[in-house]
């Protein structure tokens, strides 16, 4: 899969995106943001990235310009909603890279996919309470929030999180893509 955009694309995962992937998953403070442990060492980064090679629902989103892969953003099946086609976003960035709507648009061009190519009728994400980056990014391409689910996860050190959950539908993702 490979979806271009203006300054970046998003696509399948390669086995050479390790090292770049590492720079995203050793840093702790993007690991607590979204919830999982630093990456030690980089055999655990080759160990993730087959995993998104064989899953095919972690994407990587790289600079045109440099070809450097920055980010990841991951479209899970929803376990949630019953007979509906619903998906679920995950993302995480390089912190060097944050701040220029670089995950802004991998959203768009994978929510586009979602709605356009799998044909999705909703997509949901959430983020932890506190995490403002995370809220900013999901209600700047559309999501409407739905709720706090209290006890929404335990993590890998033990600790259970609460997290704001939202979704767009995939009228509404049409209504905003119509209205520019
Ligand atoms: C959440 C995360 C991806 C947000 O990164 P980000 O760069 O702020 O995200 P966006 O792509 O939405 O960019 C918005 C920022 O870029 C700026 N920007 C610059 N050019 C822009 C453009 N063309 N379009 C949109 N925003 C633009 C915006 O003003 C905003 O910056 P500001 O908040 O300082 O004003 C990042 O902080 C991250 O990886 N966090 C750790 C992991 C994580 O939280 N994952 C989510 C788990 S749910």
């Amino acid at each position: 899969m490979r979806i271009i955009g203006q300054r970046v694309q998003v696509r399948t995962p390669e086995q050479n995106d390790d090292y770049d992937l590492f720079e995203i998953y050793s840093n702790q403070k993007v690991g607590n943001l979204a919830g999982w442990k630093a990456h030690q060492n980089i055999q655990i980064t080759r160990n993730v990235l087959m995993g998104f090679i064989f899953n095919n629902e972690t994407f990587v989103i790289e600079l045109l310009e440099t070809k450097k892969v920055i980010g990841t953003i991951s479209l899970y099946k929803d376990t949630f909603r019953y007979k509906v086609s619903a998906a679920d976003i995950g993302f995480s960035l390089n912190q060097r890279y944050v701040g220029y709507g670089f995950m802004h648009e991998a959203l768009m061009l994978i929510l586009d996919y979602a709605f356009k190519n799998l044909k999705f009728d909703v997509v949901g994400c959430s983020h932890i309470i506190g995490n403002e980056r995370s809220k900013n990014t999901i209600l700047s391409a559309g999501f409407v929030f739905e709720g706090l689910v209290r006890k929404y996860r335990r993590l890998y050190d033990g600790s259970i999180i609460d997290a704001a959950i939202y979704s767009i539908t995939s009228e509404e993702f049409n209504n905003l893509k119509g209205s520019k």
